[in-house]
């Protein structure tokens, strides 16, 4: 299934181009058919909680929203994480005793480049391994870092981290980097699954470094996800556009509204958008209707919120444990370092 594709690019472009190999687990046209399997049992089933997963968020529009999220007033946790890995990257590079960097989603980054710049100073860096669903993404990405880290083996893999986890080439000793708070997006129940899947993956003494957004005043994790200029409102609504365009349905954005509230329960916000009339949307691509009521919510986002020792906890249960953790100056944001035992 792993079609291996050495050196990109062909002729004469192959001899400028980077030493970066790419391995792909993922075909195209998977995607679209994984969305049309969630439209079916997300949105299609009367009486059922509207949901579809964050992934289908990010399409190109969606990420460029992303990235004017983490310049916002509101949004701390971004500055919040490259506080703390700048203060501390040469720690995790040292602590972890990795030659091997494995980023899970973006992978072209500041942040990437300071742990890197850090496992270069110690003295090991050999491979970086960048972990995406994007092809095009990370085949840019890759060549970048290639290109500035010369000696440095690139190897790129185009995969999703639910379901191609460890499907990278062993040998030497591995750090895999899950940044951003992404982890944040995976219930209780999918991130046990993911942290079990990431031990399995790995060998003793390799690690894992966590970014996780941590509990905190409410009205400031209602402000990051309720921007007063709207961004995070077009972020969400954007999901409308994508299903617009890749199933041929019929969403009026305008007749949606953003709300993200805190769960305290579940301890997450959640992302949602709210019907603002009965209305009923074509989904051509399923031959279906969906009906919704004046203001029934589609969830498109949960975001858990983290206490520290929960975070420890977690892993530990995955067999990882806790060699460090640092957190930002505020107390907002928490990166972690485990080791497999
Ligand atoms: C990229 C998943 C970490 O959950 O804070 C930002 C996405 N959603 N604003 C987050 C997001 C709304 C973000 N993550």
């Amino acid at each position: 299934m792993a079609d291996s594709k050495g050196q990109g690019g062909r002729g004469a472009l192959r001899r400028q181009a980077p030493a970066v190999t790419m391995e792909v687990h993922l075909e195209s046209g998977e995607a679209r058919r994984a969305l049309l399997a969630e439209v079916r049992s997300g949105l299609c089933v009367e009486g059922r909680l509207k949901e579809l997963s964050p992934k289908w968020l990010y399409d190109e529009r969606g990420s460029q929203l992303f990235d004017d999220i983490t310049r916002l007033p509101e949004y701390y946790p971004t500055r919040r994480e490259k506080e703390i890995l700048q203060a501390h990257a040469r720690d995790i590079a040292r602590e972890s005793g990795a030659d091997t960097l494995i980023e899970l989603g973006s992978g072209s980054s500041e942040k990437t480049r300071w742990l890197l710049d850090a496992m270069r100073a110690e003295g090991r860096l050999r491979r970086f391994i960048p972990f995406d669903v994007s092809e095009a993404f990370l085949r840019q990405a890759a060549e970048a870092v290639a290109h500035d880290y010369p000696g440095l083996e690139v190897h790129a893999v185009v995969g999703d981290f639910e379901r191609h986890l460890g499907r990278w080439p062993r040998g030497g000793r591995a750090l895999v980097a899950f940044l951003g708070g992404t982890i944040g997006n995976l219930k209780p129940p999918e991130r046990a699954r993911f942290y079990a899947s990431l031990s399995a993956s790995l060998s003793p003494g390799e690690g894992v470094l966590v970014g996780t957004d941590l509990l905190k005043d409410r009205a400031r994790l209602f402000a990051a996800y309720n921007d007063r200029q709207g961004v995070t409102a077009a972020f969400n609504r954007n999901v409308l556009h994508v299903l617009n365009h890749e199933l041929g349905a019929d969403f009026d954005p305008r007749a949606f509204e953003h709300l993200a509230p805190f769960d305290e329960e579940n301890r997450w916000v959640e992302m949602r958008l709210i019907s603002t009339r009965a209305q009923t949307v074509r989904l051509p691509a399923l031959r279906r209707h969906v009906n919704f009521a004046e203001g029934e919510p589609l969830r498109t986002e949960v975001s858990c919120k983290f206490l520290p020792e929960q975070v420890e906890a977690e892993l530990d249960a995955a067999g990882f444990t806790l060699a460090e953790r640092w957190t930002d100056a505020a107390g907002d944001f928490a990166l972690s370092l485990a080791l497999k035992r």
